[in-house]
């Protein structure tokens, strides 16, 4: 299985949230054979969409920049890993860039599924392309702030049916916190397995990941630079 994780914090190889895709990754390739790679997408020049629309008659943007190189690498992966930090309730521009240039990726028929929601049909070359997201961050317990984006991301890839939001993310760059995140990382490394074997996370896996790693309070005095005990 060839796996593409687009990360998109800025902050590139340092992302906290990167330490998870890659568990996830891992995982994946502990069930498949097939290798895994990292674009960080703010490491790129990409320009805005210019809403023109001639990618939906011709599967090719008329810009010239670094996502053409990215639309390659995503038409060549099996699965792509949506990795980023939660920005403003949102994703940052970095990736929200990259997701507004894949409109190449679909043609110019609009349908509608059976939700009752309108997209517009896969392309042959990308009917079998697949997406995961993996979100972190840095509030505690934030369930309810991943809301819309869980939303947008669900709605903007038909086939991004995995979605992993994990809150206190900021725990992964924390050399003391590895008893904690370690375990958190295995736990994303075997939904990753599961993803390679099953084309889906169990519940169970799904319900462990929603606990946050410490309990909100200690947490958040931690985030406040404050002493967990006073
Ligand atoms: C501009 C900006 C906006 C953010 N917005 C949110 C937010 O809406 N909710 C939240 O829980 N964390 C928010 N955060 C915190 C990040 O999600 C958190 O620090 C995360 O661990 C960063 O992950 P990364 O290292 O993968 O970039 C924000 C951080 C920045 C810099």
């Amino acid at each position: 299985m060839k796996v593409l994780i687009l990360n998109g914090s800025p902050k590139c190889e340092k992302s906290d949230t990167l330490h998870m895709s890659k568990a996830f990754a891992e995982g994946i390739r502990s069930v498949t054979s097939g290798d895994v790679r990292v674009i960080h997408t703010a490491e790129k020049r990409i320009s805005y969409c210019n809403g023109c629309f001639i990618c939906k008659k011709t599967g090719a943007c008329v810009i010239d920049d670094d996502m053409t190189k990215i639309l390659d690498a995503i038409r060549e992966s099996d699965v792509v890993i949506l990795s980023f930090p939660l920005y403003c309730h949102s994703m940052p521009a970095a990736l929200k860039v990259v997701v507004e240039r894949t409109m190449p990726l679909t043609a110019e028929r609009i349908e509608k599924n059976g939700e009752g929601d309108y997209h517009h049909k896969e392309r042959e070359e990308t009917k079998d392309l697949r997406f995961v997201s993996i979100c972190g961050s840095g509030y505690p317990h934030s369930r309810a702030d991943f809301e819309l984006i869980e939303k947008t991301v669900r709605r903007t890839f038909r086939g991004c049916d995995t979605v992993i939001n994990v809150e206190e993310s900021p725990l992964f760059n924390i050399k003391d916190a590895e008893p904690l995140t370690d375990t958190r990382l295995e736990l994303l490394e075997k939904a990753g397995a599961e993803y390679a074997e099953a084309g889906t996370v169990s519940d169970d896996t799904y319900k462990q990941l929603a606990i946050p790693m410490i309990p909100e309070e200690i947490y958040m005095k931690f985030a406040n630079g404050e002493k967990p005990g006073r």
